[in-house]
């Protein structure tokens, strides 16, 4: 995993740090950050050393600011689809991650940036945060399962209004619509990650997946069956736990 260029992978005492890495760019979601998440995200998945994930952007200015238009929009249509194809890969390969990941957001957390973030267990942003989704305005629509993941996390019409009208959000605001967990001085972002880390590794690890399990996959049920799979995963647990 060393010859990664455009994210940095880290990895110490059970917490993996992936780092998008191109703030020339403002860590610009491109062909090849897809690949490299990919496999970064394949290791921390297999990893049973892994509690807990960060996902962080490089630079002053932005965790990520959206698909790289110098690639996006320039291709022809099929490339162009395969590309919104092997980018779902990628989503999927981040919600199947048992672990828990935490984004810690800052500056412009833009299109796929917030489509990452949505894929995130719980976000973290900095007070200078903006959010935004400007891929309508382009004349597209999300291709990173944002049209799904934004309206179930903020509710129909507040994603509705991002999606439509293209208009950014501060941190304030996200916090408000529940986009974020939680708001803090830029200085203290990362720092609050890591702490948040810290507490969630220092838990049973099994627990902590079979939790996450639990939330994940009953979210998509009604509740007679989201009940049935928590006595399912409880009683796998303890059985795990009693071996
Ligand atoms: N793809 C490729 N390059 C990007 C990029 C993107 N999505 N967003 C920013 N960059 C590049 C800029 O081209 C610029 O490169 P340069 O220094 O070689 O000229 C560099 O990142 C810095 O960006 P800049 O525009 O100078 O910063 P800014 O603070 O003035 O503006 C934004 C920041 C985010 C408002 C502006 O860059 C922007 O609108 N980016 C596109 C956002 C977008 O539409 N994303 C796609 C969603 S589908």
């Amino acid at each position: 995993m060393s010859s990664f260029q455009v994210i940095i992978y880290e990895k110490q005492d059970g917490i993996a740090c992936i780092t998008l890495n191109r703030p020339q760019a403002l860590n610009a979601y491109n062909v090849r950050m897809r690949d490299e998440l990919y496999e970064a995200l394949g290791a921390v998945r297999d990893d049973p050393d892994v509690s807990v994930v960060i996902l962080k952007g490089a630079g002053e200015k932005a965790f990520c600011a959206g698909a790289d238009l110098t690639e996006f929009l320039t291709a022809p249509p099929p490339v162009f689809a395969r590309q919104a194809r092997f980018a779902r890969d990628v989503w999927g390969l981040f919600l199947s991650i048992e672990q828990p990941v935490i984004a810690a957001l800052h500056g412009y957390v833009l299109g796929s940036g917030i489509e990452m973030a949505l894929c995130c267990d719980i976000r973290l942003a900095s007070e200078d945060a903006r959010f935004g989704m400007p891929e309508t305005g382009l004349g597209i629509i999300p291709a990173a399962g944002g049209s799904q993941t934004l309206p179930r996390t903020v509710g129909r019409a507040a994603a509705l209004e991002i999606l439509t009208t293209g208009r950014w959000i501060n941190a304030g605001e996200a916090l408000r619509l529940n986009l974020v967990n939680r708001v803090v001085p830029r200085a203290d972002l990362i720092p609050a990650a890591q702490k948040l880390a810290e507490k969630i590794k220092s838990f049973n690890s099994l627990a902590v997946r079979y939790a996450k399990q639990a939330v994940r996959r009953g979210l998509d049920l009604p509740l007679a069956q989201g009940l049935e799979l928590e006595s399912g995963l409880s009683r796998q647990l303890i059985g795990q736990e009693q071996r």
